[in-house]
């Protein structure tokens, strides 16, 4: 294999940066890892992300099949180190769930699971699963011009065409990625059978599902996958068997039983209508926030007497915004799909207005403080808690405190960033100093809390550091601090709380 060296891929875990090897011949790698499971189903997951690279793990981990399982991804300088990661023993994805160490460790001890960036690989597959991104691309994620986007779906038909090109004539594509609806159906069969075609193998063969991810990132990761429930559709009879039987190996589907529905459009308009509602259960606190603002009313305290009722219980709570991969994205494929591939033309308006209401929030979380900030903002020393997206995870993949970060830089800010679960924030190419004690030493004119890690919350040696210090502000944009910490640090400091008027 020629080792000439085109760019370097760093792995955000342990800053090691890999050469990526100018060849894309793995054969040797691969062959030499199936001959150490004869006998065995070949599982190949595509896409070692967040979803696949866990997928992964739960299938080398299966509860009534052993497999042998190798994930393939690119070899580009954003995901090369996920494959040396995982075939050098560091898992490529940080969590605080122990079970990921425990089932990574196991299928090192069986040595069932490896990397590869070789489509030699789907030549070798029973089981092909689609764990890839399918990305929107919006006008700006930062500015308040964020009505257009675009469904660019040139990578995701270029990875189905990678399988169709190697792939057994009878292998198993069980699609997990968030597609928009009607792609199993209209994209990914065709192409496949026409690969298939100009290769001359049958076509009739083939089967082809969808069952997607509920995956959540954090201390029920494994769990997320191998222990909750499950939809799945074919995109015809035998294809739907076929699903099925895989699932029931590695999914405990005695405790949570899959539902099947009548064919993948269904299935796929299913996930994005899921993370559609959420996002609109947010999008629609985002006017009562600011109506409490104006009212001089708690809205957190609101919120909480109306999740009494039982009815009411998901009922969301306002913060700076909305973040990760999949709320952000998945309304508008859903919009996009209705659109261009059912032909309609009528948007999905509301759901793709919840999606815009969404991202501005970072950037009325920004205006919120500058305008009430006595003076400039201009020079301020101000400590972000919190860069993830979401509490207690460490992922920052569109997370909102960017857009707010990168307001308060252009006001001249200067900003010190930690978060107890990230190390590098990635998107800016930043390390985050994670010792909160040596941070705490200096002085700030605003400590904001962005994002509700357990560690910011009820923490009283954290409240008395920033209490010791005179005249700072603290603005909370999540809603962690409880009325009596409001109370004992507006004592001597300016305390905000977004989405609570008469502070
Ligand atoms: N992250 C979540 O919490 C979550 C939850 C449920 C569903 N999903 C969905 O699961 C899918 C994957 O999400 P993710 O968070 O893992 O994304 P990710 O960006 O972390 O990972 C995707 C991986 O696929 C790789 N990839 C892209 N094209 C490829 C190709 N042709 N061949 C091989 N690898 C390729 C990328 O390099 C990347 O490593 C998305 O559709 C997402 O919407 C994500």
């Amino acid at each position: 294999m020629s080792t000439t060296t085109l760019s370097l891929s760093k792995s955000p875990i342990t800053g090691i940066e890999y050469a990526i090897p100018a060849s894309s011949d793995d054969k040797a790698g691969i062959d030499a890892f199936i001959a150490l499971h004869p006998g065995k189903k070949v599982v190949v997951v595509q896409g070692l992300g967040f979803v696949g690279s866990v997928m992964g793990l739960v299938v080398a981990n299966a509860l009534t099949e052993e497999y042998a399982v190798i994930g393939i991804d690119l070899p580009t300088p954003a995901s090369y180190w996920k494959i040396r990661s995982i075939n050098e023993g560091v898992f490529p994805v940080l969590a605080s769930d122990p079970k990921i160490g425990l089932y990574y460790e196991e299928a090192r001890r069986k040595k069932n699971y490896y990397a590869t960036f070789d489509s030699y690989v789907y030549s070798k597959a029973d089981v092909v699963v689609v764990d890839i991104n399918l990305d929107v691309q919006k006008k700006s994620a930062k500015n308040r011009d964020l009505e257009g986007y675009d469904v660019n779906l040139t990578p995701f038909r270029k990875a189905i065409e990678a399988i169709g090109t190697h792939c057994k004539e009878d292998v198993l594509v069980l699609v997990e990625t968030t597609v928009p609806p009607g792609t199993a159906q209209k994209i990914v069969r065709p192409l496949l059978e026409e690969s298939l075609a100009k290769r001359g193998l049958a076509t009739d063969k083939i089967k082809v599902g969808h069952s997607y991810e509920r995956v959540m990132p954090g201390p029920k990761y494994i769990d997320s996958i191998q222990n909750f429930y499950r939809v799945f559709a074919g995109t015809d009879e035998k294809s739907a068997e076929a699903v099925e039987t895989f699932l029931r190996t590695v999914i405990r589907t005695d405790e949570y039983p899959l539902t099947r529905l009548g064919n993948t459009n269904a299935t796929e308009m299913a996930k994005v209508l899921e993370n559609s509602y959420r996002a609109m259960n947010i999008a629609f606190m985002v006017e009562w926030s600011r109506f409490a603002e104006e009212a001089g009313v708690d809205i957190y305290e609101v919120v909480n007497a109306i999740r009494m009722r039982p009815t009411h219980k998901n009922i969301m709570l306002p913060g700076l915004g909305v973040g990760g991969y999949c709320l952000t994205k998945d309304p508008l494929l859903a919009s996009w799909a209705r659109m261009n591939l059912f032909g309609s033309e009528e948007k999905l308006g509301q759901s793709e207005k919840g999606v815009h209401i969404n991202d501005k929030m970072p950037v009325y979380a920004f205006e919120f403080l500058r305008d009430q900030y006595t003076g400039s903002l201009a020079g301020k020393k101000i400590l972000l808690l919190g860069v993830s997206y979401l509490n207690d995870v460490g992922d920052t993949r569109y997370t909102p405190v960017e857009g707010f970060y990168d307001h308060l830089l252009e006001e001249g800010c200067e900003v010190t960033l930690h978060d107890p679960h990230v190390k590098y924030w990635e998107e800016k190419d930043l390390w985050i100093n994670q010792d909160l004690e040596s941070l705490l030493k200096e002085d700030y004119d605003v400590v904001v809390v962005t994002t509700g890690h357990k560690d910011y919350r009820g923490n009283a040696a954290l409240l008395e550091k920033i209490s010791s210090k005179p005249a700072a502000w603290v603005y909370d944009t999540i809603g962690v601090l409880t009325n009596d910490e409001i109370k004992s640090l507006g004592e001597k400091h300016v305390v905000k709380v977004l989405g609570r008027g008469d502070l």
